[in-house]
């Protein structure tokens, strides 16, 4: 029977990649995300590998959307093997710059989003005795890191939801794993809620990351693919992808440090 993936954030950067993945590997595919045109230009790309792929618009803070997602890809595919937590957004700036607002986007987003589908698709799985959850947190839900408190508290979050889940679910036959990537050239900060004293430092610090983000030196989204596709193969609970190990020794060998760098870095103005 050919296996089956359900991805959110689907429709661009590690999600993408890891669809495009995931139909090399013989799986059909399940994408989701808020923006369907780009949802089934992916569709169509994956038909051309010749794997079965269908493309579902949907909010993942919404969960009457993630519900219609779940029932869909179980009425057109019978059955589910993995599901694939990965649409985040990302906020930078000092924290009482952030409004209530903000913080309720992100954790609406980024916790209550893979709460959504874990919640509407666990059922599904505790019935079969099997099935594989894979939710990409970040070095930012390891690593106490400075001006990105909503998105890290966020990241946190979702690190302790994959520990606890995982602790409880594996003698049920199911498959829980963090993914924890460092920082990948992708279009992350397109989506990102960027705060500062003034509109122009605000701007500055979206220019600062966005940029960075486009370094040729960074990972890949193909690279946090192939960790989670990997983390699925092979059972891990948890992938450090490529630099990450390198960055959580650092914060664990230097916190004070590595606190003091990133103060400087993403603190910007502010830190004066
Ligand atoms: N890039 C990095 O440096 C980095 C580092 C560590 C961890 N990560 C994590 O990796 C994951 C993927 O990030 P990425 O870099 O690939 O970001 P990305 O290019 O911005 O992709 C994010 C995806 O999430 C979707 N999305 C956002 N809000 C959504 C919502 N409310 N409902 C449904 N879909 C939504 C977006 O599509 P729509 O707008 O069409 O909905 C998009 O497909 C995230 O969990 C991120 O935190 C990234």
């Amino acid at each position: 029977m050919t296996k089956t993936v359900i991805i959110t954030g689907a429709s661009q950067g590690i999600g993408k990649a890891t669809a495009l993945l995931f139909a090399r590997q013989n799986y059909d595919v399940v994408l989701a995300a808020r923006q369907f045109d780009r949802l089934e230009a992916t569709a169509a790309e994956i038909r051309e590998l010749g794997r079965e792929a269908i493309a579902i618009s949907t909010d993942v803070k919404d969960p009457v959307q993630v519900e219609n997602l779940i029932d869909k890809a179980i009425a057109h595919f019978g059955h589910i093997d993995v599901l694939i937590n990965n649409a985040s957004i990302y906020t930078l700036g000092p924290v009482e710059e952030f409004t209530l607002t903000d913080w309720q986007e992100a954790i609406a987003t980024n916790l209550w989003g893979y709460i959504h589908t874990i919640n509407a698709l666990l059922p599904h799985f505790l019935e079969r005795r099997s099935g594989t959850i894979v939710n990409v947190s970040s070095i930012g839900g390891i690593n106490p890191i400075p001006y990105q408190v909503p998105y890290s508290t966020t990241k946190y979050a979702v690190t302790g939801l994959t520990k606890a889940l995982h602790a409880e679910l594996s003698p049920k036959g199911i498959q829980v794993c963090g993914i924890y990537p460092s920082f990948i050239r992708t279009h992350l900060m397109e989506r990102g809620i960027f705060r500062g004293e003034d509109e122009e430092t605000a701007h500055a610090r979206y220019e600062l990351v966005d940029k960075a983000l486009h370094s040729p030196v960074l990972e890949k989204p193909e690279d946090v693919a192939q960790a989670i596709w990997s983390a699925v193969k092979y059972q891990r609970s948890e992938v450090l992808v490529g630099t990450a190990k390198l960055w959580t020794a650092a914060f664990h060998l230097f916190p004070s440090l590595m606190k003091s760098i990133s103060r400087r870095v993403f603190g910007m103005k502010e830190r004066q």
